[in-house]
């Protein structure tokens, strides 16, 4: 079968020799090894274990094993001619409690894992925290409980003297609205708290150690290069009724303005979200400007568009999203609609505020239910997705927007959170009975196109 489009408009060179390309993964959802080498429970250990709360009763106990097979997988990226690839530190491996005394073994694993990308010319770049909390600390209140900036910082700190003399390239925290909004509020990821009471004060205190671990991070390496990326989608009315208009506004105020602003200096955007007025008890005195810090980059994730409308009966927002199977548009099997231009949108919109000075696209990518054919899997639909958002990344930057580089969302096909194994993202297919790899026809194509 041929690629439905093939977008002849994009090639490597159109972006220039500096434009970082990468790859881009997570602790949790490839390590597996839950429990090797003196590694402390997380909440994902402890959630992941409940009934019901993972599509098929799945678990990431294993997941791809790139715990033990990390040698392997790097020489995957190698053989892919990525440059860069961006993993996390999964805490409760450094320090099992949270906090207190440091794993060794957690250490010579990273240690490991960066030697081997710097042997092989494959870049590290570290996310510090990307979901998987140190189930000790959520015993305490977790991202609720204030004390969180200083267990915070002291995790930052341990892993800045242990890999900082290699890692040049770091990453506060993944997606702070996501883990957040689904972990704190809505109870569907971990650690499966609900409500107000518990969402402000884990919103407020994760822009607190986004601003306090960028700071110690450059305090005790002033020449790496500190980032911290945001989880966004292009959200548009579903009518040009005013309900709806303002509907929307309160939609994107939430999901792409209410983590980045206190970090730019331009405090919470109660006005356009007044929900967000009950932080205020939160808030202790010189808290506006602890959350500041001027970061070196910006990640922007972002896989798709959502459509809002007015809703009377959505609690604080007053406002739904329009399901995208219910739009006749066309979909990934995360239900997410493809629509390339939202990543050209966002771009606008992140470029506009004066305090960024640089954005990657820390995260694209879609799922689609691969099949292996023979020893082969042909994705020509995640081809046609990656190279249509690309050439979006592309436009945004002609017109002169500050976007320095793109990784794929991801490596291999891993632990989808929530949905467990069945949405495939990979650039590389996972047997996950038997841990076989096979390069999907994306992976080749990403290869080729970076070479
Ligand atoms: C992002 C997460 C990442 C992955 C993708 C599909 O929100 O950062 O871990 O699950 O979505």
């Amino acid at each position: 079968m041929e690629l439905t489009t093939q977008n002849t408009s994009i090639n490597k060179q159109l972006f220039g020799d500096d434009f970082i390309w990468g790859v881009a993964t997570a602790a949790l959802q490839i390590e597996g090894a839950h429990d090797a080498d003196n590694k402390g429970e997380n909440i994902w250990d402890v959630f992941s274990a409940k009934k019901g709360k993972i599509s098929g009763g799945h678990h990431h106990y294993i997941a791809v094993d790139f715990y033990n097979r990390y040698r392997d997988d790097i020489d995957l990226i190698k053989q892919l001619n990525i440059p860069n690839f961006r993993f996390s530190i999964a805490w409760s491996r450094i320090l099992p409690n949270g906090e207190g005394p440091v794993n060794q073994a957690g250490i010579d694993h990273y240690n490991n894992v960066i030697n081997y990308c710097l042997e092989q010319g494959v870049e590290p770049w570290i996310t510090l925290y990307h979901w998987d909390l140190p189930q000790a600390l959520e015993v305490k209140g977790g991202w609720t409980n204030r004390d969180i900036i200083a267990w915070f910082t002291e995790f930052v700190n341990v892993c800045a003297h242990n890999f900082g003399d290699r890692v040049k390239h770091w990453m506060i925290m993944n997606e702070p609205s996501v883990f957040t909004g689904a972990g704190y509020f809505l109870g569907i990821h971990a650690p499966g708290r609900t409500g107000l009471s518990n969402f402000l004060p884990a919103v407020h205190h994760a822009i607190m150690c986004m601003a306090a671990g960028g700071r110690a991070l450059r305090n005790i390496l002033p020449d790496v290069q500190i980032g911290t990326t945001f989880s966004c989608s292009y959200i548009e009315p579903a009518s040009d009724k005013l309900k709806d208009i303002e509907a929307a506004k309160r939609v994107d105020t939430l999901l792409n303005r209410v983590y980045i602003e206190p970090v730019l200096g331009l405090g919470y955007p109660k006005e356009d979200l007044p929900v967000l007025k009950k932080m205020e008890k939160y808030i202790h005195p010189g808290d506006m400007e602890a959350m500041q810090f001027d970061f070196d980059f910006i990640g922007i994730q972002l896989y798709t568009r959502e459509i809002a409308e007015y809703s009377f009966f959505t609690p604080y927002v007053h406002a739904s999203l329009v399901k995208a199977k219910n739009r006749n548009v066309p979909l990934t099997d995360m239900g997410w609609e493809v629509y390339p231009p939202a990543i050209y949108e966002i771009l606008k919109k992140f470029d506009k505020y004066d305090g960024i000075k640089k954005i990657y696209i820390t995260e694209n990518g879609a799922a689609f239910p691969d099949e292996v054919k023979g020893d082969k899997v042909h994705d020509p639909k995640r081809v046609e997705y990656l190279q249509n958002y690309i050439a979006q990344v592309l436009k945004a930057k002609n017109e002169g927007c500050k976007v320095h580089g793109y990784f794929v969302w991801t490596l291999t096909d891993n632990f989808e959170w929530a949905e467990g194994y069945n949405p495939r993202f990979g650039l590389i297919y996972v047997d996950f009975e038997t841990q076989q790899r096979i390069i999907k026809s994306s992976g080749q194509w990403y290869g080729d196109f970076i070479k």
